[in-house]
């Protein structure tokens, strides 16, 4: 007998939901909150009013189009942790309530363990990553080093003590004029721009932490300077900005896993979260000159999605590791 299970990730600012049957996507729908944009990040009170509003056409849709009855899912898994709390109580408290209704079993699932388990997804990438391997979550809120041994061993050997690396690309992205988030935008700049053109100083953090609050500042400071020289500044040199703020950006990740791969003697390097489609760090990783081999997930399961959600639901769901009504959604939940 096949197991379909239900994926649903609120997190932050994306409603989605997905259908896996034996870990294979039927579905995956995500809805984007526009709204976010024109306050140039997430405001978690209309993230959670907007949750409610997408959850159940979303789901519905993603039940649809896997072509089932929802009779015949197994399980529900749903986000508990990190995020906004607004937001995850949503899909949580809809996630309980669906599970009551079906009378099947809820499985709980850390956010975080998803970005990096999605590569089991079975058409997340044409090769599998092997255990253990070095798990590197980058988003807009988790900058994390994660020793991972199996499936459900995981350790944290280094993370951010300020900023996310993602929040680093928004709000310097935010400095130049650029919309939220800005992050893919620097990206796409960075193409046209020369990485050399300017040099931002790099943090000193001792061991596998990272630090990118003195970037930002000095990202902050050094545009306003020029400015003042140069009323035109931003719309001459943004390519320039972006390639080269993005270089110190990929030089400081690389610096980093290197140090973990010295550290710890693991060469799989397993890249997750939205942060993870950038070309920069793609390029600068995927080098056969690196004595490690990293890999990326497909694009759709990078950035936040329910099918990572699900697909962990199902690896619980083999073990029978399901949770209870009682558990809540949980802002802070380490990896
Ligand atoms: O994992 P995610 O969808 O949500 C969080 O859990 O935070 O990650 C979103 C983050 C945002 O900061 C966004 O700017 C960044 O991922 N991002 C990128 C790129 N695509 C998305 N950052 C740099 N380059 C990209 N191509
Ligand atoms: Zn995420």
């Amino acid at each position: 007998m096949p197991t379909y299970i239900l994926g649903i990730e609120s997190s932050c600012d994306d409603t989605s939901a997905s259908v896996l049957c034996d870990g294979k996507v039927l579905s995956n729908l995500v809805a984007n909150q526009e709204i976010h944009k024109s306050y140039g990040g997430v405001v978690p009170e209309l993230a959670s009013r907007a949750h409610q509003q997408n959850i159940i056409p979303v789901v519905n849709q993603a039940i649809l189009k896997a072509n089932i009855d929802k009779k015949q899912l197994n399980a529900i898994a749903y986000t508990r942790g990190p995020g906004l709390l607004g937001s995850l109580l949503v899909g949580s408290s809809f996630s309980k309530s669906l599970s009551m209704g079906l009378e099947v079993p809820i499985i709980e699932v850390n956010h975080m363990q998803a970005h990096l388990l999605a590569h089991f997804i079975e058409d997340c990438n044409t090769e599998k990553p092997e255990f253990p391997f070095i798990g590197v979550t980058i988003s807009g809120g988790h900058t994390q080093i994660v020793l991972v041994k199996d499936y459900f061993d995981m350790k944290v050997i280094g993370e951010t003590l300020d900023d996310a690396i993602g929040e680093t690309f928004d709000k310097c992205g935010k400095m130049m004029g650029l919309s939220y988030p800005a992050g893919p935008l620097v990206d796409k700049n960075s193409k046209l721009g020369d990485a050399e053109k300017f040099k931002f100083t790099k943090p000193k953090v001792a061991g596998l932490n990272f630090s990118f609050s003195g970037l930002k500042t000095g990202f902050h400071r050094f545009i306003e300077n020029k400015i003042r020289e140069e009323e035109n500044f931003l719309s001459i040199e943004t390519n320039n900005l972006c390639a080269s703020l993005q270089k110190t950006i990929v030089d400081i990740l690389y610096e980093k896993i290197n140090s973990a791969v010295q550290e710890t003697g693991i060469k799989n390097i397993v890249f997750g979260g939205g942060v993870s489609c950038n070309t920069g760090i793609i390029e600068r990783f995927k080098n056969d000159n690196n004595n490690f081999k990293a890999f990326f997930p497909k694009f759709e399961y990078t950035t936040d999605n329910a099918a990572m959600i699900a697909m962990v639901g199902y690896l619980k769901y083999l073990n029978s590791d399901f949770s209870n009504l009682k558990e809540g959604a949980k802002a802070r939940y380490k990896i």
